[in-house]
């Protein structure tokens, strides 16, 4: 029987006889003294195998890479100047007297310990890739997080109910993945892109606190924080206001971090969504970074320099400045391949101004401020720039200039790629934890190609007192009772109070142009138990593959979960999705609209 794990055995166990199994992590051959680094679970521990015991030398030579042993013996020192400070088991080893090989291996892919491995070959063999100790740590304190929040939530009165994956599509503004329904033929079950619905029935009947730790589904554009299966730590409340709504789940954070890693995250500051765009350009700002935004666009209203005159009058067109302190000395080539990223989310170009003499504003040859745009510009200008951006000698000043979009999200991307690269050693970085909680999002946002007003959180979400009338007057200035929980730049959750009235969910559907008979057909079972005495009530959603890719710092959230799918939505491991026999098609009363092969091929 195992005794004790490899990775656990320290000089507490000096002289005593353990059994310890595991995989050969590694194997060498000192002129006729084997040493096996044997791996569990929890980390190595070294073995040594002497010719004293022949049996067990014979085993300990034939050994390879990753195969399976059962290991007996006596834990004594390691000989001093061959310790390891950075190992449990550092200080001891294993004289061996038994071993058993309990299973041979194929020689694996690629080495446990290799580094620099394509993510593509770690997905296709990632049994062994899941044996590293980075994988093994990312998923022991995935495992750690989600205890911490049932622990947290229990204490706090939430009940765990589960609710279903076949169900009705709820409408969050992803695309559904449906499954054909072999019974009621032509019809489907939509996987749920969240328990939004049903959580909020929760509430109707009377379970007053819910949560889940359940998957949902999503068919969206895959990006680096995003996958079609992602897991939410859902919650539901009856009765509680934002406030204590944002309470209950801060405290949750903050004691998750405390257990996990030690970190006390401190309390949360509130800042508007309004402020959030305005100051940084995102709705979820990375605080580390303290570069700001300064606001140009009515400066810019009466000045004839074309690029930022276009764009300040412009509808929805916005001009922002973003001093950097000691950026004058950015290159020619650095500050081109700035302008080169901006150019991914749409900028037509980066205007700056080297701040060599603040003494010196004039537009003229001879100015202090180093740029080919200071010639277009009016002196008083220049002086209203330097004024509100507060530029100092020594800094650059970017500029954007275009629809407000496209302004925020590339100076805003901009924003945290030279806090990353230069703040530290500037002084506006600073290396972390920074969450915040960004709160009063508008209710609805235009969409331009569905040329309606579409729901910023979802449809489901309560206006804010005394908005409810603008829901019709003027919607874009409706706000929502939503908030959302953000962390060093990742939007790790999001909740809204809920629309508890029938007539007042009506309304809002009108204002998103859902007719009755679709607000009946799509969402009847909802209205119509919304009018058996609903309570108030509201909740939030963790993405809990974000937060614990952020908490292990780990490079990508397919790293904290055992078994991800890939930026193109597949899993290499199994092969899915693949296609299926023509039978199981007939069944489904399916016909494709695409040749399998030719659909692979695409
Ligand atoms: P929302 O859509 O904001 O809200 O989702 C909640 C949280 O889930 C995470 N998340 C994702 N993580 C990984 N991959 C994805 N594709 C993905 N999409 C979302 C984010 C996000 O903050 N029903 C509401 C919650 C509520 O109102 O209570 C909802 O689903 O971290
Ligand atoms: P142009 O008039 O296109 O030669 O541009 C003059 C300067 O303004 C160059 O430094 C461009 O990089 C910059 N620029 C052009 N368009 C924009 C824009 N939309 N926002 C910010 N800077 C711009």
């Amino acid at each position: 029987m195992r005794t004790n794990y490899c990775g656990l055995i320290n000089e507490q166990y000096l002289d005593q006889t353990v059994t310890v199994k595991g995989w050969v992590h590694r194997r060498r051959d000192h002129g006729g003294v084997i040493f096996i680094d044997l791996r569990d679970r929890e980390g190595i521990v070294q073995v040594v195998i002497d010719p004293d015991t022949p049996e067990a030398f014979k085993l300990a030579d034939s050994a390879r890479s990753e195969f399976v042993l059962s290991i007996t013996g006596r834990v004594r020192n390691r000989p001093e100047g061959t310790t390891n400070d950075k190992m449990i088991s550092g200080k001891i080893e294993i004289l061996a007297k038994e071993i058993e090989i309990l299973n041979t291996a194929a020689t694996p892919p690629f080495q446990i310990d290799e580094e620099n491995i394509s993510e593509t070959v770690r997905l296709q063999n990632r049994v062994i890739d899941l044996r590293r100790p980075y994988m093994q740590r990312n998923l022991k304190l995935r495992y750690q997080v989600a205890m911490g929040v049932r622990r947290y939530l229990d204490v706090q009165g939430f009940i765990d109910i589960e609710t279903p994956m076949l169900t009705r599509s709820t409408p969050e503004g992803a695309r559904d993945y449906l499954v054909p329904s072999r019974v009621h033929a032509g019809e489907f079950f939509a996987l749920p892109q969240s328990p939004q619905l049903f959580k909020q029935l929760l509430m109707v009947a009377g379970f007053d606190r819910y949560y889940q730790i359940t998957k949902c589904f999503r068919d969206e554009d895959l990006r680096a924080d995003r996958q079609p299966e992602f897991t939410q730590i859902d919650l539901e409340t009856s009765f509680l206001t934002e406030n204590e709504i944002m309470d209950i789940t801060e405290g949750m954070a903050k004691q998750v971090f405390k257990d996990a890693l030690g970190v006390d995250l401190g309390d949360f500051p509130r800042m508007q969504y309004s402020d959030a765009m305005f100051y940084y350009g995102s709705d979820k700002p990375d605080m580390r970074i303290s570069l700001k935004f300064t606001e140009l666009t009515d400066l810019m209203k009466t000045e004839e320099f074309k690029v930022f005159r276009g764009a300040a009058d412009m509808k929805n067109g916005r001009v922002v400045a973003l001093r950097v302190p000691n950026g004058a000395k950015f290159s020619r080539k650095e500050i081109d391949e700035y302008t080169q990223f901006v150019g991914i989310y749409g900028a037509k170009g980066l205007a700056y101004i080297k701040v060599n003499d603040v003494t010196n504003l004039s537009n003229g040859e001879n100015s202090g401020l180093q740029s080919p745009i200071v010639k277009f510009l009016s002196e008083n200008v220049l002086k209203e720039i330097i004024a509100r951006t507060g530029a100092e000698n020594g800094d650059i000043i970017f500029f954007g200039a275009d629809k407000e979009k496209i302004v925020n999200e590339a100076i805003g991307a901009l924003r945290i790629k030279i806090g990353k690269e230069h703040g530290l050693e500037n002084g506006y970085f600073v290396d972390e934890w920074k969450p915040l909680w960004v709160v009063d999002f508008p209710m609805f946002e235009y969409d331009e190609d569905a040329d309606r007003y579409v729901a910023v959180h979802h449809p489901f979400t309560a206006p804010k007192e005394g908005h409810e009338d603008l829901m019709v007057s003027a919607p874009e200035k409706c706000l929502a009772r939503a908030y959302d929980m953000v962390l060093n730049g990742w939007e790790i959750g999001g909740g809204s109070i809920r629309i508890h009235r029938a007539e007042i969910q009506e309304k809002v559907f009108a204002a998103l142009k859902i007719t009755p008979e679709e607000q009946q057909e799509k969402f009847g079972f909802l209205l119509d138990n919304l009018k058996f005495g609903a309570p108030p009530h509201g909740g939030l959603a963790f993405g809990l593959d974000r937060l614990v890719t952020l908490m292990t710092s780990a490079e990508s959230i397919r790293d904290v979960i055992a078994f991800p799918k890939t930026q193109r939505a597949q899993c290499l491991l199994t092969n899915a999705p693949n296609s299926v026999d023509e039978k199981q098609l007939r069944e489904l009363s399916l016909r494709l609209r695409v040749k399998q092969s030719e659909n692979k091929e695409a």
